[in-house]
């Protein structure tokens, strides 16, 4: 027996193709969700001897079970008889190609078992390859996920975000939605997953909102299911909508405090405080606070914010000043 390994061994690195005969080849594994369909990617090889006996005649089988196994599906039955077969399918491969992909409908939810693939022909070409691809049905599937999974970015910067859902069932694949709608998005289904890309200009609207993509899927029996991912942005902008506020009319050389205020991210890290006399401008405080004494002359200021991404200046506002010689002082 070592000996015939041995030569087996050799002839298979000698010539590389052969170790490939009666081999098929399908996923080890694949999931899909209870109540919709699954597809079986699968390739098979022969030896070259019988190539020529793969004609119209040959059909597909599938056998299921790890010790006995039994016959659950055969591509030559359709129409009223496919209702033989105990798993309904379809063969969308084409044998002649070597092609055996099979898709399986509405298997039930904890479903698993072994599949193997059985070729047959009209001729002497039977043959049952040793390969099997475990199916599993659950009543979940991994949620959608999010690329890029982390978005900080600045004002004005286009986000291109996508969602991409598995799809173990190609003809129900699940229908992506952004919530909120932040733009026109493109869904395409590629390699076993479908796939919802959305392109947007990020504004300060956008600062810490969280946005949702969900995959609805429909199955071919039991209620759709709904999974979903959340993706929270952030948004950095220079200071806006820069403003003091002040107290309402005081009098002469009392003292007065003015706050400025402004949106930014990050937020504000410098205030400087000007007082505009005539045409004169004077820079006269830091804080976001600023305390002075009220006069005629020392009436009107503004205030500029500043972040790392710019600066803002408020409008120039003026302080109500009463004069305290005036009238209600001497009555
Ligand atoms: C696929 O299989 C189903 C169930 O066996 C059958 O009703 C249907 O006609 C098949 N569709 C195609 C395109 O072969
Ligand atoms: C998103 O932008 C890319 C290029 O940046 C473009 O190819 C794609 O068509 C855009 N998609 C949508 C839905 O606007
Ligand atoms: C500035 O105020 C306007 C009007 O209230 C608001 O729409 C806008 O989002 C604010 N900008 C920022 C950066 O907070
Ligand atoms: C800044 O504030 C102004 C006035 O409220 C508003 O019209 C504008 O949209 C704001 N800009 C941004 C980037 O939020
Ligand atoms: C704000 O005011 C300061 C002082 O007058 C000036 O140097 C600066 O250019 C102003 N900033 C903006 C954005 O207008």
């Amino acid at each position: 027996m070592p000996g015939a390994v041995k030569v087996i061994l050799l002839c298979c690195l000698l010539q590389g193709i052969l170790c490939q005969d009666w081999t098929a080849s399908m996923p080890q594994s694949i999931e899909g969700l209870g109540g919709s369909c699954v597809i079986i990617p699968c390739n098979f090889h022969l030896p070259m001897s019988w190539e020529s006996a793969l004609d119209n005649t040959c059909k597909a089988i599938w056998k299921r079970g790890s010790w006995s196994r039994i016959q659950v599906f055969d591509s030559s039955l359709t129409g009223a008889n496919a209702n033989v077969n105990i798993v309904q399918g379809n063969l969308t491969g084409n044998l002649l190609e070597k092609d055996c992909t099979t898709i399986f409908h509405n298997l039930p939810s904890n479903h698993y078992d072994d599949y193997y693939f059985r070729l047959e022909c009209d001729n002497s070409l039977k043959f049952n390859f040793r390969d099997s691809v475990k199916i599993i049905m659950r009543d979940s599937l991994s949620k959608p996920t999010i690329t890029p999974s982390r978005v900080e970015v600045e004002e004005g910067s286009s986000v291109k975000l996508s969602c991409s859902a598995p799809t173990p069932c190609p003809i129900l694949p699940p229908s992506l939605t952004w919530t909120p709608g932040v733009g026109e998005s493109e869904e395409q289904l590629e390699n076993k997953a479908m796939t919802s890309v959305v392109n947007f200009t990020a504004s300060p609207l956008h600062h810490r909102q969280k946005i949702t993509c969900a995959a609805l899927y429909k199955r071919q029996a039991g209620t759709d299911l709904l999974f979903e991912k959340s993706l929270t942005i952030s948004v950095f902008y220079p200071p806006n909508n820069t403003s003091v506020s002040l107290p309402g009319p005081v009098l002469e050389d009392d003292s007065v405090t003015l706050t400025c205020s402004s949106n930014a991210n990050p937020s504000v890290d410098s205030y400087t405080w000007y007082r505009v006399d005539g045409d004169q401008v004077t820079a006269v405080g830091s804080r976001k606070r600023f305390t002075t004494k009220a006069s005629e002359d020392n009436s009107h200021f503004y205030c500029e914010a500043r972040n790392m991404y710019g600066t803002q200046n408020s409008s120039v506002i003026q302080i109500d000043v009463e004069c305290k010689s005036d009238g209600g002082m001497k009555r």
